[in-house]
């Protein structure tokens, strides 16, 4: 198989982090903060290493980690959590169902108010289209750091700048920047981020979690053990307990920063570098096809390397199917769980074919996925 799917979830897997990730667990063996015994607070003391591993390595330092399950998880926490009753939250129509989602659920509920912020034809959403949307009670601002439709990055520190001045959180989803373009959390002024571990991190599913300030007011919406306090019927509320109830996910946790620790070695930063590269390359081969195509197209600093694009009088699902069958080629062909986003593309229901690169990638795969849509659009 050629996996031109890493948007969805990274593939192949870094295999020493997995493998020093199982070792450390199997070798640690009890979970964190559950118990007085030393065995305990050792699997206590890693998984604090790699919360702080996790907050510097999104430029983050003395901010606090709460582990989940994903960054929908996250998401879910930090907008229930931040969102006030009878107040008025902005986000965008670039989001994924990750945000769209609660955020839907919030404004049914008559819970808050909502408006969405239009992105322009450069994949971007302006700053001062975020700032029109601000209204006195705007109690939250949350939104995409890079769209996993596009892959165009967002203008997120000129965001942040504005929630600064008018003291209202940024929060935001890096599900696809994390582990591909530099996260700057204090720099951005963001107040919390949702990351998932699966993706460009190169961890495995099931873990991922939030980075916020430690200031930031996010209400518990799950209840439940935290290993403290345990003849009270409330919900801890301290940090990180507040906003994890229930066993961590250990395994996952060891893991994921083993997965940081390879992604900031030499080995990684150099095939970040050609995965840039090859972005360039699939772009340019697209754009020698006739019959392509492509929404928003660009490539360098600004771009996550994936295209979003149509071939002509082809189905992208079954394009999907095709470059599957045929070629053993996987791409994420439809829709994308960013509803919002493909309706402004003008995709209706059959979406687009999303190509996305992760770092081990190759020539040979961008090559191989132009030569079967080139033969696809010339009915071979
Ligand atoms: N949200 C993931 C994607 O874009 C699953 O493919």
């Amino acid at each position: 198989m050629i996996y031109l799917d890493n948007a969805a979830t990274s593939f192949p897997k870094p295999e020493a982090c997995f493998r020093r990730g199982l070792e450390d667990y199997l070798a640690l063996g009890a979970s964190p903060g559950r118990g007085g015994y030393d065995a305990a607070a050792r699997s206590q003391a890693r998984v604090r290493e790699v919360r702080e591993r996790v907050a510097d390595f999104f430029g983050a330092s003395g901010c606090v980690t709460c582990f989940g399950h994903n960054a929908t998880d996250a998401l879910n926490t930090l907008v229930l959590g931040l969102a006030r009753p009878g107040s008025h939250v902005v986000s965008t129509r670039l989001e994924h169902n990750s945000v769209l989602r609660p955020l839907h659920h919030l404004r049914q509920t008559g819970a808050c108010e909502l408006d969405l912020v239009p992105f322009g034809p450069d994949g971007l959403v302006g700053s001062e289209m975020v700032a029109q949307a601000l209204r006195p009670h705007t109690c939250l601002v949350v939104m995409t750091h890079a769209s996993n439709v596009l892959g165009t990055v967002q203008p997120v520190e000129a965001v942040g700048r504005l929630c600064r001045e008018r003291g209202i959180p940024l929060v935001l989803d890096i599900s696809q920047s994390a582990g591909v373009v530099p996260i700057r959390m204090r720099d951005w002024g963001a107040s919390a981020l949702a990351f998932t571990g699966h993706k460009g991190l190169l961890g495995p599913t099931g873990v991922g979690g939030l980075v916020m300030e430690p200031g930031l007011e996010v209400l518990p919406s799950r209840f439940g053990g935290t290993g403290l306090d345990s003849l009270s019927l409330t919900h801890n509320l301290d940090l990180p307990e507040r906003l994890e109830a229930g066993t961590l996910n250990l395994l996952g946790i060891l893991t994921l920063g083993h997965c940081l620790d390879y992604l900031q070695g030499p080995l990684a930063l150099e095939l970040a570098q050609k995965e840039m590269e090859l972005h360039g390359r699939l772009l340019e081969g697209l754009a020698a096809l006739p019959g392509v195509t492509v929404d928003c197209p660009g490539s360098g600093p600004g771009r996550l390397p994936l295209v979003s694009c149509n071939l002509e009088g082809w189905d992208p699902s079954e394009a999907g199917m095709v470059l599957d069958g045929d070629y053993s080629i996987a791409v994420r062909a439809g829709l994308h769980c960013a509803p919002l986003a493909h309706q402004d593309l003008g995709h209706g229901a059959k979406g687009s074919l999303r190509v996305s690169l992760g770092r081990y990638n190759t020539q040979a795969h961008v090559d191989a996925f132009l030569r079967a849509a080139g033969a696809m659009l010339r009915g071979q």
